[in-house]
C-alpha cells in the first residue's frame, strides 16, 4: 500500500485513535492521541517498546502545554526563547491533566515540547489535542530522519505524513525542570550553553541506570553492524564515517558527515548515514573522532550509544 498521507488525513486518523508517522524538525515521530490509552497502546505495540518508557507529548503552543503541566518561571522563559524548537521540558503533571497514564508510564511528570515543523504544527493545531510521539523507529533502531526511513522500518504499514528530511536530524534536548535543579537528561540540538544563557546553571544527569530518563539506556540508536569510535585508520571491510577534510583512506565505503567539518550539517546527516551504511556488505562501522563542542556533544552521545555492545542493553 502507499503509506503517504496529507495533513488532513493525518488529523482524521488521529481522531480515530490511529498511529501516524509525523515529521518534526528533529526526527520523525510515531504519533497518536495522547489522551487515549488505546491510541497510546498502539504506539507501544507498533514500536515494540516496553511500556515503562514515557513518551514525549507534542502540542501547538505554550498555552496548550500549560493545560497539562505546571509551567514555572524557568519553563516559561525557556519556552518563550526556544519553542517551537528542539527542546523537551520535563515538568510536573497537573492533577487535572487528561494525558493517558500509559503515555506518562506512571510518572508524575510529563515531557512536552512544541515542534518547529510547519506541517506538524498544522496537524497539531487542527487536531487541537496533544500528540504523544516517540521517534518513529522500532525499538533499538536508528531514529528516522526521512519519510523513506519510516516506510522502510515499518514496511509501509504505518501511514506517513512526508514533511521532507528533518532539518536538525537529532532528537530534542531533554531538560528536567521537575525539581529544584534543572537537569539535562539528553543532549540534543539545543546546547547546554544556550539553555544556561536563559536560566543559569544546569546539572548534567541521565546517566545509565538513572530511570529519570528511562529511554536513555546505553544501547540506543543502534545500526545492525558493530560501531567503533575514535578511529584513525580503517580496514577494507569496514564502512567509514568521516568528519571534515582529513579522511582515513581504504574503507569499503566512506560517508562524510560534513566535508567542511560543520557540526550542524553533521548532526542533520548522522542518522541518515547510519541507515545508509547498514545496507552495505561491511563487517562494521568505524567513526573518526568528532569534536566535543556545541552540537558535537549530542552527536558523540548518539554515537556512543550506537557503539555500546548489545549485551549492555537491559531495556528497550
Ligand atoms: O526529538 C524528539 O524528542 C523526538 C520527536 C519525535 O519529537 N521524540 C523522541 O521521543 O525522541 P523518544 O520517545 O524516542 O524519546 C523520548 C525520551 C525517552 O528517553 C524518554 O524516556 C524521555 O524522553 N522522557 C519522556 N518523558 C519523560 C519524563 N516524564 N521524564 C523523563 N524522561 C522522559
Ligand atoms: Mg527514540
Amino acid at each position: 500500500m502507499n503509506p503517504y498521507i496529507t495533513p488532513a488525513q493525518a488529523v482524521a486518523l488521529l481522531q480515530q485513535s490511529k498511529v501516524v508517522a509525523l515529521p518534526t524538525e528533529t526526527v520523525y515521530g510515531l504519533g497518536a492521541d495522547a489522551t487515549r490509552d488505546a491510541a497510546v497502546a498502539a504506539i507501544y505495540a507498533t514500536k515494540s517498546r516496553p511500556a515503562f518508557n514515557p513518551l514525549i507529548i507534542h502540542v501547538a503552543t505554550m498555552a496548550q502545554a500549560a493545560l497539562y503541566v505546571q509551567m514555572d518561571r524557568r519553563a516559561q522563559q525557556l519556552a518563550t526563547a526556544f519553542w517551537p524548537g528542539p527542546l523537551t521540558l520535563v515538568l510536573p503533571l497537573l492533577p487535572q491533566s487528561t494525558i493517558s497514564l500509559l503515555a506518562c508510564a506512571g510518572l508524575r511528570t510529563l515531557g512536552v515540547r512544541v515542534p518547529a515543523h510547519p506541517q506538524m504544527l498544522e496537524v497539531l493545531r487542527a487536531f487541537d489535542k496533544p500528540v504523544a510521539a516517540p521517534s518513529a523507529n522500532p525499538s533499538l533502531g536508528v531514529s528516522p530522519t526521512t519519510a523513506a526511513h519510516v516506510a522502510h522500518a515499518f514496511a509501509g504499514t504505518v501511514p506517513i505524513l512526508d514533511g521532507g528530511p528533518c532539518l536538525q536530524g537529532l532528537e530534542s534536548t531533554i531538560l528536567d525542570l521537575s525539581g529544584e535543579t534543572p537537569t539535562l537528561l539528553r543532549p540534543g540540538p539545543l546546547t547546554l550553553d544556550q539553555i544556561q544563557a536563559v536560566i543559569g546553571p544546569v546539572a548534567v544527569g541521565g546517566s545509565d541506570g538513572d530511570m529519570k530518563a528511562p529511554g536513555q539506556m546505553r544501547r540506543h540508536y543502534a545500526p545492525t553492524k558493530p560501531v567503533r569510535l575514535n578511529a584513525h585508520a580503517v580496514t577494507p571491510r569496514e564502512g567509514l564515517i568521516a568528519f571534515g577534510p582529513d579522511v582515513p583512506q581504504g574503507a569499503h565505503v566512506t560517508m562524510n558527515l560534513s566535508d567542511q567539518g560543520d557540526l550542524q550539517e553533521a548532526a542533520a546527516r548522522l542518522f541518515g548515514v547510519l541507515h545508509d551504511l547498514d545496507t552495505y556488505p561491511i563487517t562494521g562501522i568505524a567513526v573518526v573522532p568528532i569534536p566535543m563542542q556545541g552540537l558535537g556533544v549530542a552527536i558523540n552521545d548518539r554515537l556512543t550509544r550506537a557503539a555500546a555492545p548489545l549485551e549492555s542493553s537491559t531495556e528497550e
